[in-house]
């Protein structure tokens, strides 16, 4: 079985991202320059952000955090968008979900300037990534093709069964693997929490992306022997024998999956730390201006 590597790879590309700044830095160029908005103290939002603003440390790029009160009104978070979008020394713009229920994430997420937009959620770019243009990816979806890449994982007219139908990782994801282009060239099976004789599905995936938001829901007899398995999920759960008091599984039940799989990403070191890097790689891009 082959352990997919999502930490090692990440680090690969952090390196990799670093030296392209170094060059850019060395030339005289501008310093990639990523902004977060951060709205309440959600606990695990509050993680994900500072992770991705050490990263930007890691790189040598420029971060910007915006915190701002659960209570800020939408007309206000609409505006700090719309400054942001304005700022010229900013290349990269994220918001981190989930937001407030008083505030609109469609409206928000309409408000950030397509060429900012390095999550990949804005309509204009949802919709240059269907067609093929260039555009930015969602950092999880992008995250996972980086790996089946590094990996070489073949993808060209093999089965791939995606679990989870989300805007920001299941739908995505089921449209890259059918793509005309390496990794994709797949057939596709896009299902959900409405799917009929799901085992039986999945049981004809040559590759698995599992993406449904439950632990351990992928079990051994879920699978095909040699399959190549993709586990989105991240759960924290109660661990009395950790000295952190827990311990985070996937959506993929590892030890009796693993067994019988070709290869399978862990968590935690596999898809998580791959949207951080995909994340770093697209403000990269705004700031050399490669996709608009
Ligand atoms: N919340 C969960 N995943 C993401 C992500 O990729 N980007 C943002 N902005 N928020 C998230």
């Amino acid at each position: 079985m082959l352990l997919i590597d999502g930490k090692k790879t990440s680090e690969d590309i952090k390196s990799e991202i670093a030296e392209q700044v170094a060059k850019i830095k060395n030339q005289g160029g501008k310093t990639p320059h990523l902004a977060a908005i951060l709205v309440g103290n959600d606990g695990a939002s509050q993680t994900y952000v500072n992770a991705k603003v050490k990263s930007c440390e890691q790189v040598g790029f420029e971060s910007t955090l915006v915190r701002l009160d659960e209570s800020v009104t939408e007309a206000e978070l609409l505006q700090v968008v719309s400054d942001i979008n304005e700022n010229p020394e900013i290349d990269g713009l994220i918001v981190q979900l989930p937001l407030p229920k008083h505030i609109s994430v469609e409206k928000i997420t309409n408000k950030i300037k397509p060429e900012k937009d390095v999550d990949g959620f804005t309509p204009a770019n949802v919709g240059r990534m269907t067609l093929g243009w260039p555009a930015y990816v969602a950092a999880t979806p992008y995250g996972i093709v980086e790996l089946l890449k590094r990996y070489k994982v073949e993808t060209s007219g093999k089965h791939c069964v995606v679990i989870g139908r989300s805007h920001i990782v299941g739908s995505p994801m089921s449209i890259l693997m059918a793509r005309n282009e390496y990794p994709g060239n797949c057939t596709v099976t896009l299902t959900h929490s409405r799917t009929q004789n799901l085992a039986e599905i999945t049981r004809s995936a040559d590759i698995l992306i599992v993406a449904i938001g439950k632990p351990e829901f992928v079990t051994a007899e879920m699978v095909k022997e040699g399959a190549t398995v993709i586990d989105v999920g991240i759960h924290r759960i109660e661990d009395a024998t950790r000295k952190s008091g827990f311990r985070l599984i996937g959506d993929v039940k590892f030890d009796e999956v693993s067994e019988k799989v070709a290869a399978i990403t862990p968590v935690p070191g596999g898809v998580g730390p791959m949207t951080i890097a995909s994340l770093l790689y697209n403000t990269l891009l705004s700031a050399e201006g490669k996709v608009y």
